[in-house]
């Protein structure tokens, strides 16, 4: 008998907060609870589980009808629908930001909120871990997957783990010119870091595995193409990941975060370069100066469909208890890292590399000053560049 493939899909979105971008208010998080509640009562959803990073919210949900699926997608659309009303009616900030078009058609995807979505065959133990950020874009996971699943120096079971030894692919969107290559590691994994290396413009979409165990890991990029027509700029992205047995371990997962410390773009206003703050859900409040840019990792066990966390078995109504793997002191030097990094690039001011590059800052006045200026920039009397070329080659 062929096995179902249950389906894992996180959708998020920032639908308004307190204070500023800071959290989502309790109520919002409640309704989108209720709403789920009752998609699972209908058997849309097998199980599910709400929490959020910073001012985001996300909507973990498992179930076996597929990527895409309308009614799935329509879930999450009701909860942050039913959300934004109540961040407007209090006033909160930014209320259904991340909402761009008045009508569902079928799908999140270009219309606002993130998603990330894998279908595989359930094995005989699942443990999955879900990594959610904010203040940040879906390329500042690029590096941190990149360590875990093509350096054999950081993720020893590429060398020790028959399976995981196979390799992975990596399938690599490119959101200027919309188009997504699969790269192949180990063979290709210097031309996978080529392209990678360039943030702006490439990102890690998913990784397969090359032993036939389908998909390791998927990043919701939604916002990095076009979305409602035009670029509008950073996500607060989410990664699920599936591991151990011939894919990294827990640990393996984990272990990048305390081993160095990364710098992620799109802390505060979307404009700023920060270091990634491990912390709990809890802890993920933005609270100096917009951020640092935070990141969350809590883990379930896949039952039959089902999330299985601390909680009693068969637990209905989301009401789960994940491993919250950042939420302990092994990570305080990681965050006492990024604070204090975070601190030295704020030294920097507006000027880059504390600030993004021009293409990619969210805020910016400066074509407006270019404007303003036209009229008194002149021509500056240098020599030409051509004749430096020149003489560069001469020495050659
Ligand atoms: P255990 O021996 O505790 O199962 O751990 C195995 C392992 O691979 C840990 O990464
Ligand atoms: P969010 O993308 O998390 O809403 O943050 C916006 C921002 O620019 C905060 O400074
Ligand atoms: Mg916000
Ligand atoms: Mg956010």
């Amino acid at each position: 008998m062929v096995k179902e493939k249950v389906t894992v899909s996180v959708i998020k979105a920032d639908v308004g907060s307190v204070v500023g971008h800071s959290r989502p208010h309790p109520s919002m998080m409640q309704a989108a609870k209720k709403i789920l509640t009752e998609k699972q009562k209908q058997g849309v959803l097998e199980d599910f589980y709400v929490t959020r990073v910073g001012d985001d919210i996300n909507l973990f949900m498992t179930h076996y009808k597929g990527e895409n699926n309308k009614e799935i997608h329509g879930a999450a659309w009701d909860c942050f629908q039913e959300a934004t009303k109540i961040a407007k009616s209090m006033k909160l900030y930014a209320a259904g930001q991340d909402i761009l078009t008045d009508a569902f058609s079928g799908n999140v995807k270009g219309a606002g909120p993130g998603s990330a979505e894998m279908t595989f065959e359930e094995r005989g133990s699942e443990p999955m871990l879900f990594f959610m950020a904010d203040k940040t874009e879906p390329s500042a996971y690029s590096p941190i997957l990149s360590r875990i699943y093509l350096d054999p120096f950081t993720t020893t079971g590429l060398v020790v783990d028959a399976r995981a030894k196979k390799g992975f692919d990596v399938e690599i969107h490119d959101v200027l010119d919309h188009k997504k290559v699969v790269m192949s590691s180990p063979e290709e994994t210097l031309n996978i870091l080529a392209l990678l290396g360039d943030t702006s413009r490439y990102a890690i979409k998913r990784v397969s595995s090359r032993a036939g165990i389908g998909p390791a890991c998927v990043v919701s990029t939604d916002k990095l193409n076009m979305t409602a027509g035009k670029y509008v700029g950073k996500d607060d992205p989410v990664c699920i990941c599936r591991s151990q047995s011939g894919l990294p371990s827990v640990g393996e997962y984990t272990q990048p975060f305390l081993m160095t410390s990364w710098i992620a773009g799109g802390w505060m206003r979307g404009s700023h370069y920060g270091t990634f703050y491990p912390c709990s859900p809890e802890d993920s409040d933005p609270t100096y100066f917009d951020g640092p840019p935070r990141i969350c990792c809590l883990g379930f066990q896949l039952n039959n469909g089902k999330l299985q966390g601390l909680e009693p078995l068969n637990t209905k109504g989301g009401d789960h208890i994940p491993v919250d793997f950042f939420g302990n002191p092994t990570f305080d030097s990681a965050r006492a890292n990024a604070i204090k990094t975070s601190k030295f690039l704020r030294t920097q001011g507006p000027f880059t590399p504390s600030i993004l590059p021009a293409e990619e800052m969210e805020y910016t006045s400066r074509p407006e000053v270019i404007k303003e200026l036209k009229s008194r920039f002149e021509s500056v009397d240098e020599k030409p560049v051509k004749s430096v070329t020149k003489k560069k080659k001469d020495v050659e």
